[in-house]
């Protein structure tokens, strides 16, 4: 994915490859820039592909969102950031849910009001809430409107794009264990954006590390969060919050160059903590694989990280576990 003109043209999105199977939670992570949204976006055909394939179920959907089927659109869903962005304020809930349903299946009359009703029990909506406009709904409830709308036709993949952080901190544990007992539920795919860490231990099955645009580290949420890994991913969680303060030598040196200029070799060897020299700078580094669907890009081997990087704990994880049950309780 590129956007712009030589020579500020920005890679946004390259040498990215992945696969979601069904049901799984597909976690993205990565700093602010590194191409995650643009990705998603992608998927959804919302914007145009520069280059590469998109399948589904074997089939290529590569093209943008107006040129495909309406039985391809219904099976990929986003939620964004912040539902404001997509909700029409001149709409009711009601209209704007009928409308989706209208448009995504064949149901009309009773058929399309009674399932505008099943949307709004399904994301815990306030059925008394459906003749109000998004200006008369909290973020959480406008959030709800927005998950109920991307369900509506029966969803084989969501594109979870930050769908909590613009939430009231007291909101977004309904809302993700909302997400994830739909999911549940539903045996939908999840590509699931977020910055809290904490959240995709959580939520996600396996998790793809994001740096400048290309992917740099992809595995079980239990591989990835324990050594080896990138050394990029090592920075992030080193930026948590945890009990294990790591040493302070392993940051990210200084802040992440420009999409526009993306370093040659290893994008991260500008910023690495663990840079070895020569060799990260005009090499690209290979692939490596300490176990079989743990992948890291680095010219270090895993034995030799595995030595010398320590355990981050990522503290939110347990304490999230307390707080989604609390507010699986209050729900
Ligand atoms: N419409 C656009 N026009 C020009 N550049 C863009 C556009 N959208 C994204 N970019 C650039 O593409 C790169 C990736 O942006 P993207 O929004 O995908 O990152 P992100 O990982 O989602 O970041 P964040 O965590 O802040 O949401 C950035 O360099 C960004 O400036
Ligand atoms: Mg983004």
């Amino acid at each position: 994915m590129r956007f712009g003109r030589a020579p500020r043209q920005v890679r946004a999105v390259n040498d990215v490859s992945f696969a979601v199977p069904r049901g799984e939670i597909f976690g993205l992570v990565g700093e602010s820039g590194s191409g995650k949204s643009t990705m998603a976006r992608a998927i959804a055909g919302l914007l145009a592909l520069d280059g590469g394939t998109l399948t589904l179920d074997g089939r290529d959907i590569s093209r943008p969102v107006e040129q495909r089927e309406r039985a391809v659109i219904k099976r990929i869903q986003m939620v964004f950031q912040s539902p404001e962005a997509t909700l029409n304020p001149r709409q009711t809930v009601r209209q704007m849910l009928s409308r989706t349903v209208k448009a995504l299946t064949q149901r009309r009359g009773a058929a399309l009001r009674d399932r505008v009703e099943e949307l709004a029990r399904l994301v815990h909506l306030d059925a008394a809430l459906l003749d109000s406009y998004p200006s008369g709904l909290s973020g959480g409830q406008r959030q709800r409107v927005a998950i109920a709308r991307a369900f509506a036709g029966d969803p084989d993949i969501v594109l979870c794009d930050e769908p909590v952080s613009n939430l009231d901190v007291s909101v977004q544990a309904t809302i993700l264990t909302l997400l994830a007992d739909l999911q549940q539920r539903k045996s939908v795919s999840y590509v699931f954006i977020s910055h809290d860490l904490g959240v995709i231990r959580y939520l996600a099955d396996r998790v793809g590390v994001m740096y400048l645009g290309a992917l740099v580290e992809v595995g079980p949420v239990d591989r990835v969060f324990a050594p080896p890994f990138h050394p990029y991913t090592e920075t992030l969680f080193a930026a948590m919050p945890t009990l294990d303060r790591p040493p302070a030598a392993i940051r990210a040196q200084g802040s992440m160059p420009s999409a526009a200029e993306i370093p040659s070799g290893c994008p991260f060897h500008t910023r690495c903590p663990r840079f070895l020299g020569e060799q990260c700078v005009t090499q690209e580094p290979p692939w490596r694989q300490p176990v079989a669907g743990h992948a890291y890009r680095c010219w270090i081997p895993p034995d030799e990280l595995a030595r010398i990087q320590r355990p981050i704990w990522v503290q939110s994880t347990r304490e999230k576990d307390a707080m989604m049950r609390s507010a699986e309780e209050t729900a």
